[in-house]
């Protein structure tokens, strides 16, 4: 497999998930991605609900001279797989050109020396910009794997106040290694999890003498700010369907959080993370 590592553009520090925005017939919804176009913040796309795309195209096509770089997610486990999934997003986006393709279930593909050509071909041809491993837990050795050969631009998994999707060997290479880091759920997702409003969460408990400790002005600006304070992370990913939420999103401090709280907020996902 050949090297696509070392050619991640500069990301926005935020993010805008498509999550929120799934429903092509509310009018809310392309108008929140419009918003987010305005603001000039990258997009994470996916066709979440079946009806991202539709919201997407939509909303590009009113203002085609604001259209954001996008990361989107592609098939990786076979080359056909591949090909069809970025034509079905070209096709019903609009876009023209995908940023950083997100490379799902890599490690699942049997034929990976004919999808790096795949890949290096599409890239060849400036329809994607730069690579990266869409990564969950279970793929935690393989991001090791992967990281050793310098395979992508980056990686791309759960890593917000209330979770770390990936190990606590297969980080600590990855920040050894200064490789970039995407982090997704910046409010630890819509699930139950969900650090704004699951007041019950034991997780939270957990993490409340470090977000007292953080002086943030509230509990978005500590959700956000976190990601941002760990040194190889580039941009932290976070959704709304709300426009109210999205403003708070785009407008709140970026400022990394002081070293102790961090460190407090890393020693936990440690933790969590060796209970698995
Ligand atoms: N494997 C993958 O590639 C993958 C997996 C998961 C997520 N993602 C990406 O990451 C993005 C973010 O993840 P996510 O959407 O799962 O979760 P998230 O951004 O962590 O959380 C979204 C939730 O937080 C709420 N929220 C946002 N701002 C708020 C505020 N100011 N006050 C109260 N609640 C607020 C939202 O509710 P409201 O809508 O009411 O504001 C929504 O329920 C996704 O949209 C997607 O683009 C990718």
């Amino acid at each position: 497999m050949p090297s696509f590592a070392g050619s991640l553009p500069t990301l926005t520090p935020r993010t805008m998930g498509t999550g929120g925005i799934t429903d092509p017939s509310n009018l809310a919804c392309v108008r929140i991605a419009r918003a987010a176009m305005d603001a000039g913040v990258w997009f994470h796309v996916a066709d979440y609900g079946g009806g991202v795309y539709a919201v997407l195209k939509q909303a590009f096509a009113e203002d085609l001279a604001h259209m954001p770089p996008c990361i989107v997610k592609i098939d990786g486990i076979t080359v056909q797989g591949f090909h069809d999934s970025v034509a079905d997003c070209l096709r019903r986006t609009g876009l023209e050109r995908i940023a950083i393709g997100q490379v799902c279930g890599y490690p699942l593909c049997e034929e990976k020396e004919a999808l790096a050509e795949a890949l290096a071909e599409m890239r060849t041809r400036g329809v994607i910009g730069s690579y990266i491993m869409d990564v969950i837990f279970p793929y935690s050795a393989a991001v090791r794997e992967a990281v050793a050969a310098h395979i992508f631009d980056g990686y791309i998994f759960y890593l917000n106040v209330m979770e770390r999707e990936l190990s606590n060997a297969a980080y600590a290479q990855l920040v050894a290694d200064g490789t970039p880091i995407l982090a997704m759920r910046t409010f630890g997702g819509r699930d139950g999890a969900n650090y704004l409003k699951n007041a019950d969460h034991p997780r939270r408990a957990a993490l409340e003498p470090l977000y007292r400790q953080s002086g943030c002005a509230d509990r978005l600006e500590f959700c956000v700010r976190f990601p941002l304070s760990l040194p190889t992370v580039c941009t932290t990913i976070g959704s709304t369907g709300s426009p109210e939420n999205l403003q708070a999103f785009l407008s709140v401090d970026t400022a990394p959080l002081d070293a102790d709280v961090v460190a407090g907020i890393e020693a936990l996902h440690g933790q969590w993370n060796a209970e698995r």
